[in-house]
This record gives C-alpha cells, structure tokens and sequence, in this order.
C-alpha cells in the first residue's frame, strides 16, 4: 500500500464513495466534514445515502479501522500525505461553479498540511483551479492533483472498483503519478495530463455524454413521426465501436446534479475564452424539447388539456437506483403538467415523502405504492426506469385507473401486458 494516510475532506456522494472505497483498497483514510452531527452518524456506521454497497464498506471499513470521520477539515488534512478535495461546487447562478468553498477549505488547510502533501481535487472544478489552489495554498513543498471522478450515482461503488480510466494532472508528475499508484489495484490504465487537461476531460466527458443523449431523443422524436424504433436504431448505431451502445437510452430528457450544471458550466468556459461551441447550446435546448415532447404527449393522451387532470407518475428520482431528485427530469415534465393545472400523485420506490412546489418541482402527492397513486388517475406516466414498473400488475392498475392509457417516458412497460390489461401505450421514439 502507499506510503502515507489519506484524508477526505467532504463525505458528499463523491467524498463518502471515494473514502470508503480506498479504505477497501487498503489505505488509512480519514473523512472529514463540517457536519458534526453527520460525522458522528457516520462514524456509528449509518450511510445518509443511497447507494449500493456502500453501507456495506462502511461497515467493513469502521471495523478494520481503515476508514474513520473526523469533524473540520483541518483535522482530517493533519498528518495527511494526501488530501482529497471532494468539496461540493454548486452553479453559483451565473453558469460558472462556485469555488467559494473549496478555496476556503484550502486556505483553512494550507498551513498546516506537512512538507510532501499532495492536494488532490475531485470535485469538478473550472480549468486552472489546480493553478489557482497552487496560489492560495503557497507552498512549494505542497503538489496540487487534479483528479477527477466518474462515478454515477446508483452504481458508484462498482464504477469506482471498475474504473475505465484514471485521469490526474499535475505540474508535478510525480504527485500525479503517486496519486495514481492509490488505484494500482484496480489495474486501470492511468491518464497522466497538465492539471488544465484533466479539468477539461470532466467537464468534456460529460457534456459528450449529454450531448449524445439529446442526440438520440431528437432521432427518437424523428423515430416517431416516419415509423422507426428508436431502440433499433440505437442497437444498429451501437454496433459501432467508435459509437458504442452505451448511453443511447430515449428518455424524458436528462438531467441529476452533474450534465445539467457541467453543461453549462462548459459553455461558460468557452464564452469566457471566446471559444464558439453552439453544440452545448443545442445539446441543452434539445433537453427542453425531449421535456416538452413527453409533456405534450401526456396531454393527448389526457384529451387536449390538464386543466384539473389528475395524472399518476411513476418515477420522480432523475433516473433509477437513486433517491436523488435534483435536476430530475421527471420533475422537469411535472412542471410543465402542473403549470397547466394537472393535479399530480405519484410513486417512486426512493421517495416518501410529498413533493411541496419549489423552483425545480412542483407539488406531487407521493403514494405508498404504485397503485394508491393510480387511484383514479385519466394517464398513468412512466419518468423513471426503476425495474419494479415492468413487473407491477397492470390489470390491477387499470383496476384502479379512470382512464386507460400510459404514457411511457422509459419505454419499460411491454407493450403486450398493457394491451392485455386494457391499456393504449403511448411509447417514446416509435410509433404507438
Ligand atoms: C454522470 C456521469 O455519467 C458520471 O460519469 C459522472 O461522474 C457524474 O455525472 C458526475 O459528474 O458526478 P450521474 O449524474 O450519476 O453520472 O447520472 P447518469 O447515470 O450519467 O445519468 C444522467 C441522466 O441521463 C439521467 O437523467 C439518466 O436517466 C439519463 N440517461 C442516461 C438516459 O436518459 N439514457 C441513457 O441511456 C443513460
């Protein structure tokens, strides 16, 4: 194992993964948090989020005294060969990341960080952040590592253990060589760049991976109107090494924490260095469409107007294996239903509690099954892809309904059952 403890300073999704993910590997790890109640939580052993396998190398971790947390930040950063940065770096309104915290944290740790520590940043930060911490910290004995991460939510663990890459870029090859060496026993191929290089591959990444799926919920809107299938043609396209199949889903558009604001944080980027890059204006204003598309089908199939339509959604997480709601697509096309006096219940396997009408959302009863929340509902609406609606019982949902239709924003639903249960499907990217 590699010579010297590490500590993490914010146990978000990225910083409690990353923490208790190199404990597993071996290493010593300390998480730190601001959160005093949240640390002590955490060092009992409970997890504060959903995320599969995590709880279990919590646990594991705690008991081998591989990983402990630690309130402050300086606390965690004493004695700490390397210095994870998983600080979180929300859109400060005006399309740019805010790094007021981060830079907090580093001028807070600077001084007492020990000759040789390596500041490793996780968080997506905007290109020359590493330059700007090298600044701030001030210490030519102290190396900065950018080192992003590509975990998805709801599978993190396993996209931690498996990683495709490992990217780090430093002025100092060295650090980022060490940094690397953390991951040898995953035995993924390590990315060596300029610090500005490795900013610039997550935010590229992506925004790649979101402009490929606006891409295909425009070929599925195509799809529809001459009478294709868009999931044929995404096996077709997928065949192709320099496509591949991955990420070429249809949905109720996209969204969570991540696309949405890296999107248009790169853009950002580009206007402030007078780069033109109409394709993340497109690969954003397409998400609207595919919204607008799945909101316009609702109401067809709701008669030509929501005013006072009760509609049932099945999925209100951004997308299955997650209780997070935060730029949710599904709630995106909620809004659009509500704005036009839809009375919304709805049902989702993460979430428990009534949904209270804010900027991002609007008000949603929330049922305690699938069914309650069907309960006189004119359409039923799939949003999000959590395996469990393929498998409910739709002639005891059409039992329950007052009308007989469902539109699918996840093309889940199999086509045959719904029609046994007396049901019109309307799919996305094919025609009904
Ligand atoms: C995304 C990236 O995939 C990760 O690599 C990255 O590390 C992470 O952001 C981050 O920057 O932290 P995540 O936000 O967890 O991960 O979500 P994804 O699994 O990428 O899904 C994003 C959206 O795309 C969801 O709304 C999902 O439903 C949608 N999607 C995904 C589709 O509509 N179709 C697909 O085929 C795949």
């Amino acid at each position: 194992m590699a010579d010297g403890r590490i500590a993490v300073i914010g146990t978000g999704y990225v910083g409690l993964t990353s923490g208790a993910c190199l404990a597993s590997l071996g290493h010593q790890v300390v998480c730190g948090d601001v959160d005093a109640t949240k640390v002590a939580a955490m060092s009992r052993g409970e997890v504060p989020i959903l995320e599969p396998g995590l709880d279990e190398l919590v646990q594991e971790g705690l008991a081998s005294g591989n990983l402990t947390f630690i309130h402050g930040a300086a606390a965690a950063a004493a004695g700490a060969k390397y210095i994870f940065l998983c600080l979180p770096t929300p859109d400060g309104g005006d399309g740019r990341a805010d790094l007021r915290i981060v830079h907090d944290v580093v001028a807070e740790i600077g001084p007492i960080l020990d000759a040789g520590a390596i500041l490793v940043t996780k968080s997506t930060v905007p290109v020359g952040t590493a330059q700007d911490i090298t600044t701030t910290v001030n210490r030519p004995d102290v190396a900065v590592v950018s080192n992003p991460e590509f975990l998805q939510e709801g599978t993190a663990v396993r996209n931690f253990m498996n990683p495709d890459r490992i990217v780090v870029g430093s002025t100092d090859r060295s650090a980022a060589v060490a940094v690397a060496e953390l991951y040898a026993p995953l035995r993924a191929p390590a990315v060596v760049t300029s610090p500005e290089s490795s900013e610039l591959i997550k935010y590229a990444a992506n925004a790649f991976l979101a402009m490929k799926l606006s891409f295909i919920n425009s070929i599925g809107a195509l799809a529809e109107t001459v009478g294709a299938d868009v999931a044929e043609i995404a096996n077709g396209m997928g065949y192709d090494e320099r496509i591949g199949p991955k990420f070429l889903k249809t949905g109720p558009g996209w969204g969570g924490s991540c696309f949405p604001k890296d999107t248009r944080a790169l853009a950002t980027i580009a206007a402030d260095h007078h780069v033109s890059f109409p394709l993340l204006e497109a690969t954003y204003t397409s998400n609207d469409d595919a919204q607008d598309r799945v909101a316009d089908k609702i109401r067809a199939a709701a008669g030509g107007s929501l005013a006072g339509v009760k509609i049932a959604l099945w999925g209100l997480t951004f997308k299955a294996g997650t209780d997070d709601l935060r730029d949710s697509p599904a709630l995106a096309v909620a809004r659009r239903l509500a704005a036009e006096g839809a009375v919304l219940h709805g049902y989702d396997p993460a979430i428990t509690k009534d949904l209270v009408a804010g900027k991002d959302r609007p008000d949603v009863v929330v049922a305690p099954d699938a069914y309650t929340a069907a309960v006189d509902a004119a359409v039923l609406v799939v949003l999000t892809e959590w395996p469990i609606f393929a498998q409910l019982d739709l002639v005891k949902t059409a039992g329950v309904m007052a009308g007989r239709i469902i539109v699918d924003g996840r093309n889940v639903i199999d086509t045959a059952t719904a029609a046994v249960a007396g049901f019109s499907l309307v799919p996305l990217g094919r025609p009904a």
